[in-house]
């Protein structure tokens, strides 16, 4: 987190859309998922237990400290783990089971199409030795959209402008070096929306941009999903980056969930301590402190997690029964939920 949260949580949240996100069925659903690593240091249970869902035109920030299992959460979602990882539970996008399809319908069908993915760094996504024109337009071509050159070139053009790469029909036949890092990312941004996804995944999409690029490329997500609808997965270290364009927030705590709700209620009513913490962390404009907030502790292993709650031994309201069993996920108001023993036991 740096300073520059502060200029992100002052904007405006960005509003829920009317009930008719409530009660449509969402698009995704991921029920009960776990992700465990067979490492020769032991099982990792990198994913233990999640439930998430995203509705159509809806973006979830998914928010916690490093190590916590969001990304392994989305390469879950993907299918795209390390050899002997086991998955277990559902993914079910439009109804279907992610998790119970052949791999081929798997790279075939839903990985860069159905599902599109944006990582940290834009660079590594990006060949250094093919043109930016070669790259966004290869994709094109494997999905069918521009059989000849000069349709796949018009095509190029049109997702580089949808991005607002400025001149794209010279630019094109630039290099990734000859970008900045901003633009290299909205070049990505625009590849991973050219195959029409239904959700993209973004993992920390702007943690390497500075601000008022980060704040470009949000607005150019908010851009590209009032036009299509595509619903968004963002997993994000800050939270004024996911205040800004975040529907709804769900924060994860050693390969879990333990706070979820809409992101006004979230960051106005943060129910768990974790939550509580994290936000207490978020550097505020004018604000004169002689430190930044740092949760004291660190994550327990995911090796051998703790039988209670996990953040127990960081946890300033630490009561016995904290220790003796995981607190199950309560429903505080409509979509706000938390699994703490402070909000359940009174
Ligand atoms: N390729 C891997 N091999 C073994 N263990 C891994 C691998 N990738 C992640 N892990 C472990 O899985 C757990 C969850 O990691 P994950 O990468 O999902 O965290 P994260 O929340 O994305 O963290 P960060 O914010 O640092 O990106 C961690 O304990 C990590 O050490
Ligand atoms: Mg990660």
């Amino acid at each position: 987190m740096n300073g520059t949260s502060q200029d992100m949580t002052q904007q405006q949240a960005v509003p829920v859309a009317p009930g008719v996100r409530d009660v449509a069925a969402p698009m995704l659903s991921v029920q009960g998922l776990t992700t465990h690593l067979d490492l020769r240091r032991g099982l990792v249970r990198a994913v233990d237990g999640v439930d998430l869902h995203v509705h159509e035109g809806e973006t979830l920030g998914v928010v916690g400290e490093s190590g916590s299992g969001k990304s392994m959460t989305i390469l879950s979602i993907l299918r795209l783990l390390p050899r002997g990882a086991q998955l277990g539970g559902k993914v079910l996008l439009d109804g279907t089971d992610l998790l119970q399809l052949p791999e081929n319908a798997m790279s075939r069908e839903y990985r860069g199409r159905k599902i599109a993915m944006i990582s940290q760094d834009p660079l590594t996504s990006l060949n250094p030795v093919f043109t930016v024109g070669d790259q966004v337009g290869a994709p094109l071509h494997y999905h069918g959209r521009a059989d000849s050159r000069e349709a796949r070139r018009r095509q190029v053009v049109q997702v580089l402008e949808s991005v607002r790469i400025p001149s794209p029909q010279t630019r094109l036949d630039d290099y990734p070096h000859q970008f900045s890092g901003g633009m290299r990312q909205r070049v990505v941004t625009g590849m991973a929306i050219a195959s029409a996804p239904r959700l993209l995944v973004a993992d920390e999409p702007t943690s390497a941009l500075d601000v008022t690029i980060q704040v470009q490329i949000m607005a150019l997500f908010r851009k590209i999903q009032a036009q299509t609808g595509v619903g968004i997965i963002l997993i994000t270290h800050d939270l004024g980056v996911a205040a800004s364009i975040c529907h709804r927030v769900a924060v994860m705590y050693a390969g879990r969930i333990v706070e979820t709700g809409d992101v006004r209620t979230l960051y106005k009513r943060p129910a768990h301590p974790y939550t509580q913490a994290l936000l207490k962390s978020i550097p505020h404009f004018g604000e004169k402190r002689e430190r930044l907030y740092a949760i004291p502790g660190s994550p327990p292993s995911l090796i051998d997690p703790p039988h209670g709650c996990r953040f127990a031994a960081r946890c300033p309201h630490r009561k016995p029964l904290c220790d003796d069993a995981y607190p199950p996920e309560i429903e505080l108001e409509s979509g706000h939920k938390v699994s703490c023993w402070l909000a359940s036991a009174g």
